[in-house]
């Protein structure tokens, strides 16, 4: 604790010796993201934003742009490389088309027994073997922020695996997520999550995947008639910053962005946990969509269709990384 104590004296020390730092132009972070305000990365970039500018006295200013109005996926990890945005919050399932196939493994139906699997892997040595493989894309892993377990939605309910045959499912750029809803007899479409909802709408796609607050903040219930809730995998979020932009900044500052940058993630944690809640009692209140909750039995279909995808996917993810990350699963099954 006194450690803590003293390192945030010291930062501070260091602002308030940099007295003129308010005359100086303020140092600029783009932080774009493809999600509502409201979502819950959304809510973890604004707390970040307020931390980090109080941490540092107004020396950093984060300019945040939700909801894709910057930068769509695919091109904001493009700008991100470019050094045109400084800072962002991929799906962990996005890494992919970067050359990082090891980041699927976030996306391996059923291999999270619960968020405190998820966390044990984060903010352990593997989640920081995977930041590391970062580096030579010229992008730094900052931290890990929480969505939480995906449900699935369609025009007709989902309960068992053939009501999955031949739906068009939207999916996001994972080989993994591909050959999950193959696994489920769907044809498995990738697009931007911005253009979910027009897909949705006309069409294009017949249904979709993701955690509640991303269904109902996308108002995805006023197109979507059946929800499953089926917590088949976890969608998470990798905080990521261009690497020599992140290194030009002074000392103090990186100090202070990164204290700012833990409060933000468990606040962001918490914040989403609760969201993904509130979210499907919100949903079933429009009584525009109706909510599904498998039995027993239902479960084990599912699970007996997907749990091959984990071996199915060795080649691409490595073998070694799977199972490390099924061990530090199960240790933590609360069950
Ligand atoms: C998706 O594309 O479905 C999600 O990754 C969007 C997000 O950032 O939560």
């Amino acid at each position: 604790m006194r450690t803590v104590a003293l390192g945030t004296a010291l930062i501070s020390a260091a602002f308030s010796m940099n007295g003129n730092a308010l005359a100086q132009e303020p140092i600029v972070i783009k932080f774009s993201h493809v999600v509502a305000s409201d979502a819950p990365k959304g809510e973890a970039a604004q707390r970040f934003k307020e931390l980090a500018e109080k941490a540092t006295n107004g020396r950093v200013r984060i300019e945040l742009y939700a909801n894709s109005v910057l930068y769509k996926d695919k091109e904001e990890l493009e700008a991100l490389q470019l050094g045109a945005v400084q800072m962002l919050a991929p799906s962990l399932a996005k890494f992919g088309p970067l050359g990082m196939k090891e980041f699927e493994v976030f996306d391996l139906p059923y291999i999270f027994s619960n968020l405190q699997a998820v966390h044990r892997v984060t903010q352990g040595p593997i989640g920081e073997k995977l930041f590391n493989k970062l580096e030579s894309k010229g992008i730094l892993g900052l931290a890990y922020w929480d969505n939480g377990f995906k449900v699935m939605s369609a025009n007709k309910p989902l309960r068992v695996p053939a009501d999955f045959n031949m739906l068009k499912m939207r999916i996001q750029s994972s080989k993994v997520l591909d050959v999950q809803m193959r696994a489920l007899g769907a044809n498995p479409q990738t697009l931007a999550f911005s253009d979910v909802v027009q897909a949705l709408k006309t069409g294009v796609v017949d249904g979709t995947e993701n955690p509640p607050s991303n269904l109902y903040t996308q108002k995805m219930y006023e197109v979507q008639k059946n929800i499953t809730v089926s917590n088949h995998g976890y969608l998470g979020y990798a905080v990521i910053v261009n690497k020599k932009f992140w290194e030009s900044l002074p000392w103090d500052v990186r100090a202070a962005l990164r204290q700012a940058m833990a409060e933000a993630t468990k606040y962001g944690n918490v914040r989403a946990q609760a969201e993904n809640a509130a979210a499907l009692v919100a949903m079933q209140k429009t009584g525009k969509t109706a909510i599904h909750y498998l039995n027993a039995k239902e479960n084990r279909e599912w699970r007996s269709a997907l749990l091959p995808v984990q071996t199915q996917m060795e080649g691409r993810i490595g073998k070694d990384l799977i199972n490390a990350v099924k061990k530090e699963s199960a240790s933590t099954d609360v069950n």
